[in-house]
């Protein structure tokens, strides 16, 4: 096995020990100890959430009276042990997902959306790159229509594309926009995270 990749480093089998279900979560974690992006009592929208490690830790951060809703290509397993995360499948660029959630919770402004959607890479950085920006560009689009003002924004991107072409557009929406990458991403691969703070 080759040393820059392996399924069951730390993080893995710290996720597996505290009951999460992708290691992913850590890089989460990593991202609201920096920033403070989620609050008691926040709604939440967590855009592709399979299988739901993010959605597992937004809830414990929102507690009870908060709501955290997964949108995902894929099914996600229910979550038992928590009565405040709902899931939905369907694809992040339809718009009839977004008018189905707020029809279902009567609401649609939301206080934090995250999103840690990846592409079907190919392994073509430029690619890959540009399906990412795809992603985030429709991300975006969706801060401006459902996030409440004062609201933050945690996005996920990959290399391979002009960052200016995101983060542009982010400034314009958001008071602050910050790069970060947290300890958790693995050192071969080159993804970190956007944080969009204070939806303008
Ligand atoms: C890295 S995984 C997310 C892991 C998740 N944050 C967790 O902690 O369990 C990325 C997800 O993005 C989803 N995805 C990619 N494109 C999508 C789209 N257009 N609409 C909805 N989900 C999408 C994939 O199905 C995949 O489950």
């Amino acid at each position: 096995m080759s040393k820059q990749f392996d399924p069951n480093d730390r993080y893995a089998q710290e996720a597996k020990k505290q009951g999460y279900r992708a290691r992913s979560v850590f890089k989460l974690e990593d991202v609201q100890n920096k920033f403070r992006v989620l609050k008691p009592g926040n709604r939440v929208l967590d855009l592709g959430a399979a299988p739901g490690s993010f959605l597992q830790f937004i809830s414990k951060v929102i507690g009870e009276k908060g709501l955290a809703i997964g949108v995902d290509l894929q099914k996600i397993e229910p979550f038992p042990e928590s009565n405040n995360i709902f899931t939905y499948i369907g694809d992040i660029f339809e718009d009839s997902i977004y008018e189905r959630i707020a029809k279902d919770f009567n609401f649609n402004q939301f206080d934090v959306i995250t999103s840690d959607l990846a592409p079907k890479t190919t392994g073509v950085a430029f690619m890959d790159g540009g399906r990412s920006l795809n992603l985030n560009l429709k991300v975006l689009d969706v801060c401006g229509k459902y996030l409440k003002k004062g609201g933050n924004a945690v996005m996920k991107i990959l290399p391979g594309f002009n960052e200016g072409e995101l983060v542009g557009p982010a400034k314009k929406m958001f008071k602050q926009v910050k790069k970060t990458r947290p300890r958790a991403i693995r050192k071969s691969s080159g993804e970190s995270y956007i944080v969009c703070l204070n939806k303008l």
